[in-house]
């Protein structure tokens, strides 16, 4: 048949196998070969029905994503995969499609334009295209709303999360859920409708009728809010929507329309760079992707504060019994609280069974003493931050921990390798940096310090996946990648204060480019306390003679640390919501006044690109010296860690889809007004749009020069 389509037979059904690892996607060829072996079954007198399904871990995980970029850069005609949908579902015999894994985007699709539909209890059905800012682009919109009705259909298309089993047989778009041997079930079930007629998902009507404009009001009130500045969303909606007033084929021809102009959006290409680039973070040059991977089977954390807290969750939700100690009981009992709180929250959303959030709490050993760190195959540091603090709590852990015991520290700015030489074993020691809130925050950036050993990081790692995290390699600097970008993004939104916007005028204008917050509201959320603490801290390194910001600390001073007091940049009110505060925003202009800052207007996009701009010539000095491995991965911590907008691809993509000359000539009009001391252009920024390239073309020649 085809080396990656086989057609057997089980007496008198046929089975057709999808073998295109790894994902089964319909990559060039793929939809061909499947159709010919169904039509190949159909025409054989002794075939009485057919079932398709997928080898591997997975049925068909959509159309090939790697195709998209080829198609818009005009290197390979766009294709449509209608008319093979069609030719499944005008197949003669019923054609039984078989779900393991995942049905997703194109997947779905097919597995709709099939007569009947099975799928394994553990399996999922999706159109997630929203997620790559496309639209489903092959019958989704259609015959979604056919088999599940419109409400269902909408909240599929537009917002892209998967369903499970249940909730798919439940909402009519599979027919049964088999448990054991799904290919057993799926012949079984073959038999059972075998010689009836097939119903036609395209010709079915009953689900339409039923069409209340309040589904789709509803619907784009909750795009606007959730997926803010995205088009895909909106497009999905609309094309769901035709079905109430067009026939399929009509549809179908609107659907595809939409489909193309999503394809070709500057937002569709950042969202498939970022598909990509999470998937690229786990290729480490150096670290061979067989490096020995230590199972982690017991933790330990050390801190139940903010950190601590959210880390225990982590490994408590993915099943990996944890310790977590702390100096006082009361610091203890309130690290718990805040855990069993968090739970309760859940359970109370019907996120989680009360029987989930009991097995969860008993992973957890709240404790005073070390006892049982010996056993433990991590020891996850989350104390407060200060070297002196760290160094003792390392020496102490590495007097106690075995030998093959990963010792990991939460640290935000820290040096990893002096916090590693308070051990034995700075071998084992690296940054396990969570995000704030740990048990929400996606992003665990891993530091790799001068002596970290390759099975170390290659264990964390693999650490984050099974946290369900996506893990970036970073070096030791100063605040490492996240961090050390932020201080350009921050410092840059209090000088603007400063010069004269107002702080509602900053959060506004960063908002708007697509942030869920605004610098400074994130950093009345962070609290300024800390920002203050890590200040005193690294004071000694300041340089005489260089500006820096003068109002946080003066906030700082006044017991004003942001929302955990009721006032920092803005003031709150006890629902926390947020209104400009006066005496902030006077205590800013007479502290500019008095150190002979100049006032002035200042537009939204002045305020865009100083505190945008800030963030990419850092990520650009980062990259040059190898703290960062590549552009992308500096995009995964920006849209993880910091809720950078997804559609804009993280900070670098962003710089490329602006044009490096031009944030060249930005950079340089800032360097003019403002000063070389933080305008002076990253040398790689400078080389790169020197040369008419791009961060991705960095990044390409990388991967090409690593052998990649
Ligand atoms: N096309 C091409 N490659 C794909 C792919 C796809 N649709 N889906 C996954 N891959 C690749 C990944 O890039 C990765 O490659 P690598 O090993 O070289 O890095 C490999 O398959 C494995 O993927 P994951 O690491 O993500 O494996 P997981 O097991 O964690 O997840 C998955 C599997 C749930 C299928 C996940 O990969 C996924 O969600 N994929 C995207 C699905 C999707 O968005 N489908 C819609 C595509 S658009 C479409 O169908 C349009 C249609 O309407 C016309
Ligand atoms: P926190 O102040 O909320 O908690 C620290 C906890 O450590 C306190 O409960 C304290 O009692 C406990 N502790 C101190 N010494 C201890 C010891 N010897 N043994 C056991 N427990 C001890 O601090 P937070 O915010 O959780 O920060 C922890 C670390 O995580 C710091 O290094 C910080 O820089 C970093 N971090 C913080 C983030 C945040 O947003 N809060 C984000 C990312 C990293």
């Amino acid at each position: 048949m085809s080396e990656n389509v086989r057609l057997t037979r089980e007496k008198e059904i046929a089975v057709v196998t999808i073998d295109n690892p790894p994902v089964n996607a319909l990559g060039p060829g793929i939809p061909e070969a499947i159709q010919a072996a169904i039509e190949s079954a159909a025409a054989d007198a002794d075939v009485r029905a057919i079932v398709v399904m997928g080898a591997g871990r997975t049925f068909i995980a959509g159309a090939d994503i790697r195709e998209f970029g080829k198609i818009v850069r005009g290197e390979k005609p766009g294709r449509t995969l209608l008319p093979f949908l069609a030719a499944i579902e005008a197949c003669a015999k019923p054609v039984v499609m078989a779900i393991h894994g995942q049905a997703f985007g194109g997947g779905l699709e097919t597995a709709m334009a099939g007569h009947y539909r099975v799928i394994a209890a553990g399996a999922q059905v999706g159109q997630p295209e929203v997620k790559l800012g496309i639209i489903p682009g092959a019958s989704g919109t259609q015959r979604l709303p056919r088999l599940a009705g419109f409400a269902k259909a909408v909240e599929m298309c537009a917002f892209g999360e998967p369903i499970g089993a249940g909730e798919a047989l439940a909402a009519g778009i599979v027919d049964r859920i088999v448990e054991g041997d799904l290919l057993a079930g799926a012949i079984a079930f073959a038999r059972e409708i075998a010689g009836k007629e097939a119903p036609r998902t395209s010709r079915r009507e009953s689900k339409l009728r039923d069409h209340d404009p309040a589904i789709f009001a509803a619907a784009r009130a909750q795009a606007q809010k959730t997926k803010r500045g995205q088009a895909a969303p909106l497009a999905a909606i609309e094309a769901v929507e035709n079905a109430t007033r067009l026939s399929f084929e009509e549809g179908c021809a609107r659907e595809a329309q939409l489909f193309r102009e999503c394809l070709y959006s500057t937002q569709c290409k950042a969202l498939i760079h970022a598909f990509f680039a999470e998937r690229a973070v786990s290729k480490i040059p150096g670290i061979a992707a067989d490096t020995p991977v230590r199972e982690i089977r017991r933790a330990a954390v050390i801190g139940a504060g903010t950190m601590g807290g959210g880390t225990t969750l982590n490994y408590a939700n993915a099943g990996i019994p944890v310790i977590v100690k702390e100096t006082s009981q009361e610091a203890l009992d309130r690290g718990l609280a805040i855990i069993r709180k968090n739970y309760a929250g859940s359970v109370k959303k019907g996120r989680l069974a009360q029987a989930a959030m009991d097995e969860r709490m008993a992973r957890i050993t709240p404790q005073l003493s070390y006892a049982g760190f010996e056993d433990a195959d991590i020891i996850a540091e989350a104390v407060f931050e200060g070297m002196a603090l760290k160094k003792q709590v390392f020496a102490e852990i590495d007097a106690i921990a075995k030998p093959t015991c990963i010792l990991a520290s939460n640290t935000s700015y820290l040096d990893i390798d002096e916090i590693a030489s308070a051990t034995g074993r700075p071998e084992m020691v690296l940054g396990n940096h969570f995000f704030s809130p740990a048990n929400v925050m996606r992003l665990l950036e891993i530091v790799r310090g001068k002596a970290t050993s390759a099975e170390a990081i290659a264990t964390c790692m693999a650490l984050a996946r099974k946290l369900k995290k996506v893990g970036v390699l970073a070096g030791n600097c100063r605040g490492f990648i996240g961090n050390r970008m932020l201080g350009p993004y921050l410092r840059e939104a209090q000088f603007l204060v400063e010069e004269g916007a107002s702080v509602a005028a900053v959060n506004q204008a960063l908002y708007d480019f697509g942030m869920a917050m605004g610098p400074l509201a994130m950093s009345d959320l962070a609290g300024l306390d800390v920002g203050w603490r890590i200040r005193k801290e690294f004071r000694h390194l300041e340089r005489p003679g260089v500006r820096q910001p003068l109002v946080a600390d003066l906030l700082c001073e006044m017991g004003r640390f942001g929302q955990k007091t009721g006032r920092g940049w803005s003031q709150y009110d006890e629902n926390r919501a947020s209104s400009p505060d006066p005496e902030t925003e006077a205590l800013i202009e007479k502290t500019a006044r008095a150190a002979g800052i100049e006032r002035r207007d200042i537009d939204a996009a002045e305020i865009v690109d100083r505190c945008v701009l800030a963030l990419i010539n850092e990520g650009a000095k980062l990259l040059d010296e190898g703290i960062a491995l590549r552009a992308s991965d500096i995009d995964v911590v920006y849209l993880n860690g910091y809720a950078f907008p997804a559609w804009r691809g993280g900070p670098m993509f962003h710089a490329d889809t602006l044009g490096l000359d031009r944030v060249l000539a930005r950079l340089a009009e800032f360097e003019q007004r403002h000063g070389a001391e933080f305008w002076s252009p990253a040398p790689l920024l400078k080389r790169l749009a020197e040369g008419g390239k791009t961060f991705s073309s960095f990044d390409q020649e990388a991967a090409a020069a690593a052998g990649g």
